[in-house]
């Protein structure tokens, strides 16, 4: 069996993850009856946070709870990666020790350079350049409340950050049309655009990516590591927030996702967010279905 890792969308290709999102939703129907499923009974999921975490850490947590395993929450703070022990030689040791590791950490180098040393599956938890994992739970709510993504017109409006290159990535991916609008200055990497090619418009004007959307989609304006930039990114994107007016250019039945954690009255509007065409907590919920699907394919005997 080939050793496969999920550091970005890239990494399955288009059948494996539209099956993935397919899985996702069984697994998630599965667990709302009640039954009881599991195929990881004496696994062990190495969960390496660098970063704060909310969802992925307890959606990572309770799904390998769920699947009969057990799941080691590790942070730089009280391990010896804290203390300069090298990436390298942590990687090696863990992955003698668990069946599958799943990283948060800053530089997508340092995910990468794990994964080449590590006999077990790697997953990225979210680095400064990708969120794949947050991607599969947004086109799986996606998918759930309005069919196929393939063909439709995502809207993101913000930041060209992690969560943006991930769009990018999934646009390729899962075969749609992204508009991207963003203040200038505040671009996503060129080279992530480039490869997606004719799948996305880069935009500066927030209602105008929104026209005749299917889906509207942002995130916070400063993310984790950008904190001392807050006050000059809040003058900058003042003009991005999603609120009703640019809801009103999208699509009549468009629907609204943001990664969470939400700033109201900063990248959104309350009356968006907590509107109804927000499909946010179903999206949240979803990175817990949506990662037991994936770690059921990293660690299965044909992937
Ligand atoms: N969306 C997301 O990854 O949330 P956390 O930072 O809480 O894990
Ligand atoms: N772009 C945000 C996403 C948080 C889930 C960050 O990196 O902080």
């Amino acid at each position: 069996m080939a050793l496969r890792h999920f550091l970005s969308l890239l990494d399955l290709n288009s059948d494996e993850l539209n099956a993935l999102i397919q899985r996702a939703i069984e697994l998630k129907a599965m667990q709302q009856r009640g039954e009881i499923y599991e195929p990881m009974k004496n696994r062990v999921l190495g969960m390496i946070f660098e970063k704060s975490s909310t969802r992925t850490r307890v959606s990572f947590e309770a799904g390998m709870a769920q699947f009969g395993g057990h799941a080691i929450f590790l942070s730089p703070r009280d391990t010896q990666l804290g203390r300069g022990e090298p990436i390298e030689d942590t990687a090696k040791v863990l992955s003698r020790m668990v069946d599958i590791i799943m990283i948060r950490t800053f530089e997508q180098e340092k995910l990468e350079t794990f994964a080449a040393h590590s006999q077990v599956p790697v997953i990225n938890a979210l680095t400064d350049s990708y969120h794949p994992c947050q991607l599969l739970a947004d086109v799986q709510a996606f998918v759930e409340h309005r069919g196929p993504i393939q063909g439709k017109t995502v809207a993101w409006i913000g930041d060209g950050n992690n969560m943006c290159h991930s769009y990018i990535n999934a646009a390729l991916q899962f075969d749609f049309q992204l508009r991207i609008a963003c203040p200038e200055g505040y671009e996503p990497d060129s080279a992530i655009m480039a490869r997606a090619g004719d799948r996305i418009t880069l935009l500066h004007d927030a209602k105008a990516a929104a026209e005749g959307a299917d889906l509207i989609t942002t995130d916070v304006w400063a993310s984790m590591g950008q904190e001392e930039e807050q006050a000059t990114r809040e003058r900058a994107f003042a003009a991005f927030e999603v609120d009703d007016s640019i809801m009103a250019c999208a699509n009549a039945d468009a629907v609204f996702l943001h990664c969470l954690p939400a700033h109201r009255g900063e990248e959104v509007s309350a009356s968006v967010i907590d509107g109804p065409q927000s499909i946010v907590w179903d999206q949240a919920e979803n990175r817990l279905h949506a990662q037991k699907a994936l770690m059921e394919f990293l660690l299965s005997p044909e992937s």
